[in-house]
């Protein structure tokens, strides 16, 4: 297959409370991969309103997200924080992958039948098609690399197999118009490490998520030293000490969860906390894990508060990124224009 040039894109949405699983699960690796890739990350605003969103809290939202980034360390000058709704294409190319993924393939999709619950009927037509629209996100830059969560595997599944469909249903055209033997990567999920699925600081079998109900469940990135040691010394643990091994671990969610966020929080890995805290008590652990998650979220909390105080300086990093995202966006858009057979005048 053709080659593509590496490139990294990622999405949250701007939808509240963002929250230590946000955190180690993408942002954290959005921030590693600066390094070595050029970065798209986006502040998924159409991805929003499949479900309703009040529009005064969505603008602060969306500040909210693009703060968030910056504070946890990514350069939007070296490279590129928006927000999808002001790169037009981002839609067009989501309508036509609406047109090439199959109706059976969105059926599949488990975010969307936990999201719609039993009400399936009342559910917006956007949050059935919101994975064709996360396809063309990532598609609309050719991006090759997906840094997200365990929970957003399925749709990465999906974009590959949309991207797999459009350069075989194509595939002539492809060749025809320049683009060798396929258009679109094929685009790899990065989720490794020790927190790709945080869960619920009340329930060990529960994502940590925005939407929880009980503000005990998660770690907000806004939350301050003293809300973080309450709920991390509320945090549901079992009544034995840590274990030795990993294997231990396993029939203890709440405490897989605790040493997987302590591991992450370290740079280490789940063996290496327990080589260090194996037998310890939870009151002993915890000490050191609300320590640990004051110094690394402390500074990230200060920090955003200090951006989305001034939310010129947001709206400016906003709308720098879209202009430099839509030049690339453009380009690939024309180039589907033309392997479709549209034309363009
Ligand atoms: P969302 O808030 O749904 O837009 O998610 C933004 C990113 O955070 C995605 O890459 C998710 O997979 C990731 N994420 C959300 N919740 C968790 C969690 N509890 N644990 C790990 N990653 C998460
Ligand atoms: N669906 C992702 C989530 O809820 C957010 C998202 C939208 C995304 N578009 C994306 C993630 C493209 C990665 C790439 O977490």
């Amino acid at each position: 297959m053709a080659q593509f040039k590496e490139l990294v894109f990622s999405g949250v949405q701007p939808t509240g409370n963002l929250h230590l699983g946000n955190y180690l699960g993408a942002i954290v690796k959005f921030v590693e991969l600066q390094k070595s890739h050029d970065c798209i990350y986006c502040v998924v605003d159409l991805h929003a309103i499949t479900v309703p969103q009040d529009p005064v809290q969505l603008t602060s939202s969306i500040r909210e997200v693009t703060a968030a980034f910056i504070a946890c360390g990514i350069d939007p000058k070296a490279h590129i924080i928006f927000n999808q709704s002001q790169v037009p294409e981002h839609a067009e190319l989501a309508w036509v992958f609406n047109c090439v993924a199959r109706l059976g393939w969105l059926n599949r999709m488990t975010q969307f039948k936990e999201k719609a619950g039993k009400d399936r009927e009342n559910a917006s037509v956007g949050l059935y098609a919101y994975p064709a629209l996360m396809a063309a996100d990532i598609l609309v830059y050719r991006a090759t690399h997906v840094p997200v969560g365990e929970d957003q595997k399925q749709h990465l599944e999906l974009s590959r197999d949309i991207a797999q469909k459009f350069n075989n249903d194509f595939s002539e055209s492809i060749t025809r118009t320049g683009f060798g033997d396929a258009f679109f990567p094929l685009p790899e999920p990065l989720i490794q490490g020790p927190a790709t699925r945080v869960m619920s600081l009340r329930d060990g079998t529960k994502k940590m998520s925005k939407s929880d109900p009980s503000d005990y469940s998660r770690i907000n990135l806004t939350d301050d030293a003293d809300a973080i040691a309450q709920k991390v010394r509320k945090a549901k643990t079992d009544p034995e000490p840590l274990p030795s091994e990993e294997e231990g671990l396993k029939p203890r969610p709440e405490a897989d969860n605790l040493v997987g966020i302590y591991a992450a929080l370290s740079g280490t890995t789940k063996a290496a906390v327990l080589q260090e805290f194996g037998g310890a008590q939870f009151s002993t652990f915890k000490s050191a894990l609300v320590d640990l998650s004051v110094a690394r979220l402390g500074p990230i909390g200060a920090e955003m508060k200090k951006l989305t105080g001034d939310p010129a300086y947001i709206d400016s990093v906003l709308a720098d990124g879209s202009e430099r995202a839509g030049a690339i966006a453009r380009k690939t858009m024309d180039a589907v224009k033309d392997i479709l057979g549209f034309i363009r005048h």
